[in-house]
């Protein structure tokens, strides 16, 4: 079976994590979200990867290569400018044959495609749509669907006296190929926007597929943290996962659900609490805590600082006397220095791509 992962996008919302990682390499355990991406698609027949990707491919192509060592087939398309959602699958068409899946990058989940394929081929319509529950459906694609699961109406980021219904698009679809001559050539063309309403004014059946199963766009920092915190939760056992080569000091204390990557060091009298990621060559130094945080590779959190709730860039690092707390996102090489105080979720972005008005520092 094939997919065509839509990675084209900017990743904007997440940025400044995304100031130099595509976000579909942005990690998740310490593993490029993608890797985990595919994983859930083998596990489901799917090994058969079109990526679709915006002006960053690299970093995905030096990764995965032809997709070989992990058991997959990828294959890239590159957009010289972006196509839409729908217009980036059309570049995709001489790929596909026969029923196919559709995902957008940024979705963890444990939906049953296997059980959404069975459904579509028992009933056969043009287009199964997965759908999702959400608190917030104003910040997603509403879907209203009749008695028998048929889709009536699309809503996309709709105000909150439009919202009918908290079911959501979940960003995975299965499609027929030939609904891809209703979609222009080379030209920007959205699922959400144009596709999906235009196959529902033609009269196509456009079938849901409602789950209950983890869903989460990872597309914000908020929701970046919260997939981690859910992850290592989910583990069930409060475990601590020791990359190779760590070294922790017999004073320092760890409290899991914790994934420590390769080479970290835990200085003595620190503190490590759960759920926390630390990526490969971390350092926390002498009384430094860090807790329900995620760290890239190569950070360091200073003697005595601390990091809670937050996410913290490869290569950063946390001085003492500056407390980094409640959501706030440092971006790559970020140092917050002695006595820098940032507000409550505020975004440090790095030197090298500045961002005017930062929250505070
Ligand atoms: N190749 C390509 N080209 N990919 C694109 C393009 C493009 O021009 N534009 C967006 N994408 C990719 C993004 O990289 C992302 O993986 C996916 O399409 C969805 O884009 P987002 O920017 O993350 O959209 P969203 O989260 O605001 O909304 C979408 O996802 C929701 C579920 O998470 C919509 O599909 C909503 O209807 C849906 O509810
Ligand atoms: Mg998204």
């Amino acid at each position: 079976m094939k997919a065509v992962i839509l990675v084209g996008g900017e990743g904007t919302r997440l940025r400044p994590l995304t100031c130099n990682v595509p976000k579909a390499m942005v990690p998740i355990l310490n593993r490029p979200f993608l890797e985990y991406m595919a994983g859930y698609l083998k596990e489901h027949g799917v090994e058969d990867i079109i990526l679709a990707t915006g002006s960053l491919p690299d970093p995905i192509q030096s990764y995965f290569g032809d997709g070989t060592k992990f058991g997959i087939r990828m294959t890239y398309l590159v957009e010289e400018s972006p196509l839409g959602t729908a217009g980036a699958v059309k570049n995709a068409e001489a790929f596909l044959d026969e029923s196919f899946f559709v995902f957008n990058g940024d979705v963890l989940t444990e939906i049953d495609l296997t059980a959404m394929m069975r459904r579509h081929q028992e009933i056969g319509p043009k287009v199964s749509i997965a759908l999702t529950p959400v608190d917030n459906p104003t910040i997603y694609g509403v879907v209203e669907t009749d008695a028998e699961g048929k889709v009536k109406r699309f809503m996309e980021k709709p105000s909150r006296d439009e919202v009918t219904s908290n079911l959501i698009n979940a960003g995975i679809y299965i499609l027929e190929p030939e609904v891809l001559e209703h979609v222009p050539v080379a030209t920007p063309f959205m699922f959400e926007h144009h596709l999906f309403p235009r196959l529902l004014e033609m009269g196509e059946v456009i079938l849901s597929y409602p789950s209950d199963a983890y869903w989460i766009d990872t597309g914000t920092p908020e929701k970046y943290l919260e997939a981690h915190h859910d992850l290592l939760w989910g583990w069930g056992d409060r475990g601590i996962r020791l990359g190779r080569g760590s070294k922790i000091h017999s004073t320092a204390r760890i409290e899991g659900p914790a994934l420590i990557g390769e080479e970290c060091v835990i200085a003595e009298d620190a503190q490590v609490k759960g759920p926390t990621v630390l990526g490969p060559r971390c350092e926390v130094a002498k009384g430094a805590v860090v807790e329900g945080s995620v760290l890239w590779h190569d950070s360091k959190v200073g003697e005595g600082a601390i990091l809670r709730n937050c996410i913290a860039g490869s290569y950063s690092c946390v001085q003492h006397g500056s407390p980094v707390l409640d959501g706030c996102v440092l971006g790559d090489n970020v140092t917050v220095g002695r006595g820098n105080r940032l507000a409550k979720g505020a975004r440090v972005w790095p030197e090298s791509h500045p961002k005017p008005n930062i929250t505070s520092f």
